[in-house]
């Protein structure tokens, strides 16, 4: 985790219009410091439709600090002058990476990663597509290379997940690691003690 000026670790977390809505949930139930959260248009619409949840908006507001519209480019997550620990956006489409790597900010979600991105503040996206063309696997690399840590949702399997929470669980361990949120289940990590 980057040193902050902040006391608690502040993140930012975006959710994007892919298939995967699961895992925004789990890792905002389980990330435990201060969180703000950016839904997408169509992350909203794949929330209302994968998890059955008719209002994301009010399902969400008890387990986030504040949630920002992902149209209020006046929000104090588009500017450099506020840190953050990290972003997470979580699942990602392929269409806002295109964005992003593109240098686009014109939504809140795309502006915070572009603010990210300038201030080198830690930021992981969490893709969600496949198979993935030539053009979003070009943009990843791009991103990488800026230091962009990119998680292709693609939940380990050694563990042995026996129930859907479990798999989903599996991934979103991982994402709250890169967080500095640490989950203790790491593969014979016994051994290691
Ligand atoms: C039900 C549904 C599932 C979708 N799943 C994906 C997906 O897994 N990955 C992806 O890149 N786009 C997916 N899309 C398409 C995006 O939602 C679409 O490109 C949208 O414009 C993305 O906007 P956003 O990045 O601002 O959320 C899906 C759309 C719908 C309606």
């Amino acid at each position: 985790m980057p040193e902050s000026k902040n006391k608690t670790p502040r993140i930012a977390i975006g959710i994007t219009g892919s298939s995967g809505a699961v895992y925004a949930m789990d890792f905002i139930k389980r990330y435990p410091y201060d969180k703000f959260l950016i839904m997408s248009k169509w992350g909203k619409a794949v929330m209302k439709d994968e998890l059955k949840m008719p209002d994301p908006e009010k399902k969400l507001k008890p387990l986030v600090n504040k949630i920002f519209a992902d149209t209020d480019l006046t929000a104090p997550l588009a500017s450099g002058t506020n840190e953050l620990d990290a972003f997470v956006i979580i699942p990602a489409t392929t269409s806002t990476i295109g964005k992003i790597a593109s240098g686009i900010g014109d939504t809140l979600i795309t502006r915070t990663a572009a603010v990210c991105m300038k201030e080198r503040y830690k930021m992981v996206i969490c893709v969600r597509e496949t198979p993935l063309s030539t053009i979003t696997l070009e943009q990843c690399a791009l991103l990488s290379r800026e230091g962009v840590i990119i998680m292709p949702i693609s939940p380990p399997l050694y563990f042995v997940p026996k129930t859907v929470d479990e798999y989903v669980k599996g991934f979103t361990d991982k994402v709250l690691q890169h967080c500095g949120v640490k989950t203790g289940t790491g593969w014979r990590a016994e051994e290691l003690e």
